[in-house]
């Protein structure tokens, strides 16, 4: 039944491969099968070998305009990896936006430091823009409630180590799903893979329509369900996200919905799960996952979270045109 969207995601440019859109990382939608595969592959060898040197003398620009602890820690440790250096804005609160400068002016001005940036941006579309302006490579470390590329190439690069294939799975998400960009990136990224798709959420954080429509386009199965016990024993991947309270324009709606799909053993023995499924979670985590999963063989977001690193090192070394 796939995979079905033909999107470029190398592009033969100036004798060499570009990657994503125009050399940057920008939406997993620029990504292709193929494409992903190769991110995928260049990540194993990045886990496999010490590449130290490989970014010898390049600039890593780190702007986060949203809190983070894995993405920003782990771009820095992956460039760090390969001989390269790190230059953090630090607390957006201490610099010029707070005299207003403008995203656009503040990207063209990092750029003039670095080789490559990592943006993290409240707005959707703000790493787009970025990549538009910056005359260097971009690397979108997650917009709004939009996308969240590298974290979906961690995701595939996850479940790939711990089930030996992506195709052939069925793969549950279950929380916030209209805001978690995670989940979002994630969705589009396996309509590349031979997958079906299980939705978990109250009805006001369902998938937006318009990526739904887009699995149907892509002629995808997909469920949605607000009975997590019900689909459980179907899963192969359990991918749990965190309610997104600061997207939320009402504080109220999200009181209505936080604390809704603990997940916890008590659960799983409940309702007889496959010995072969996996939970996920891009972290950080608040009470939707108890910690008395942690010592199972169910859970794999620690090591998900430390799969940031050689996935990282790939993205970084491929938009460097050095992989
Ligand atoms: C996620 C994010 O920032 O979207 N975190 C991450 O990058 N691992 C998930 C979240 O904040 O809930």
């Amino acid at each position: 039944m796939r995979p079905p969207v033909a999107v470029q995601s190398v592009q033969k440019g100036a004798g060499r491969m570009v990657l994503g859109y125009k050399g940057s990382v920008i939406s997993i939608r620029d990504f292709d099968r193929d494409g992903i595969l190769r991110v995928l592959s260049t990540a194993a060898h990045m886990e496999a070998e010490d590449h130290y040197g490989l970014l010898e003398g390049r600039i890593l620009g780190t702007m986060f305009l949203e809190p983070s602890t894995r993405t920003r820690l782990s771009f820095a440790s992956a460039m760090m990896k390969l001989g390269g250096k790190v230059l953090d804005l630090g607390d957006p609160e201490l610099t010029s936006f707070k005299k207003g400068e403008s995203l656009s002016d503040a990207i063209r001005i990092v750029a003039g430091y670095c080789d490559v940036i990592a943006l993290r941006h409240p707005w959707e579309g703000a790493a787009r823009l970025a990549a538009e302006i910056a005359g260097r490579p971009v690397i979108n470390a997650g917009d709004g409630a939009n996308q969240h590329p590298t974290q979906t190439f961690l995701d595939l690069y996850t479940i790939r180590k711990v089930r030996g294939q992506i195709d052939g799975l069925t793969v549950g998400f279950v929380g916030d799903l209209k805001y978690g960009r995670t989940v979002h990136s994630l969705v589009t990224a396996l309509t590349r893979f031979d997958c079906r798709q299980v939705f978990v959420s109250p009805p006001n954080l369902a998938v937006p329509s318009g990526l739904l429509r887009e699995l149907e386009e892509s002629g995808v199965s997909y469920e949605q369900s607000d009975d997590l016990a019900g689909v459980l024993p179907e899963l192969d991947i359990l991918y749990s996200t965190r309610i997104q309270q600061e997207r939320f324009p009402d504080i109220i709606e999200y009181e209505r919905v936080k604390g809704a799909y603990r997940i916890d053993r008590a659960l799983l023995e409940s309702c007889v799960v496959k010995d072969s499924l996996r939970i996920m979670h891009p972290l950080p985590r608040v009470d939707e996952l108890s910690p008395d999963l942690d010592d199972t063989p169910y859970a794999v977001y620690f090591e998900q979270a430390r799969n940031g690193v050689p996935v990282r090192q790939a993205l970084l070394a491929m938009v460097l045109g050095k992989a």
